[in-house]
């Protein structure tokens, strides 16, 4: 399968897919990096590993400068043979006709439980803020299907991890970072190869859960 990898930050959770990749936990091939940040960890480390960078550089935008949503799907679907679609630390919202274009085909990760501690504006270290104020004693990644909001749609997967008195955000960002690591590329995995199924409410069920 091939996959388009969007990434706006360090990519360290695409670098986890591609290590899964090169040792055969996961049937794929990173076809593109999709990325609004041109400089960003993400794109240098595919780069200097000759997998394919698309880069759209202006910020503060939820679509694709240069590009219109519709070009950006011809690109993918048809110029890349793109087959599935993973947020991999993507900070912006995918415009609708792109979303469209993946149905059950399109993953984020988020560094929280959803539902909660999720939306717009809620990532990296605000999302781990919010859980040490809240006093939940447990978070971790949720890995769900993308939909036209932010990180409400379908949940496929989630880890935990415990949520200590002594917590920074910064010491729960990194436990709940390693977790991501782990899961997303099972998650992805079940993905490409098919063991998923839907319940008749809309909910994924990865095989392995049920
Ligand atoms: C991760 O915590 C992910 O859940 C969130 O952004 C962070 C990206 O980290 N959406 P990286 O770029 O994969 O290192």
């Amino acid at each position: 399968a091939k996959l388009a990898i969007f990434v706006s930050g360090g990519g360290s959770n695409m670098k986890a897919l591609h290590a899964a990749i090169l040792d055969g936990r996961l049937n794929a091939e990173i076809a593109a990096v999709v990325s609004d940040k041109p400089s960003c960890g993400g794109v240098q480390y595919a780069q200097a590993h000759g997998i394919k960078t698309l880069t759209y550089p202006i910020p503060k935008s939820n679509d694709f400068p240069g590009l219109t949503a519709s070009e950006m799907v011809d690109e993918l679907k048809n110029g890349l043979g793109i087959d599935f679609v993973i947020l991999a630390g993507y900070l912006k919202l995918i415009p609708s006709e792109l979303v469209k274009a993946f149905p059950r085909a399109m993953l984020n990760i988020h560094p929280g439980l959803l539902p909660g501690f999720g939306g717009k504006g809620m990532y990296g270290e605000r999302v781990h803020k919010a859980v040490i104020a809240s006093g939940a004693r447990w978070s971790g990644p949720t890995i769900h299907f993308v939909d036209e909001e932010f990180d409400t749609g379908p949940i496929l997967a989630q880890g935990i991890v415990p949520v200590k008195p002594t917590d920074t955000p910064k010491k729960l960002a990194a436990r709940v970072l390693a977790q991501e690591h782990a899961l997303f590329p099972h998650a992805v995995s079940a993905l490409v190869d098919g063991r998923i199924s839907w319940r008749e409410d809309g909910i994924p069920i990865l095989w392995s859960d049920s």
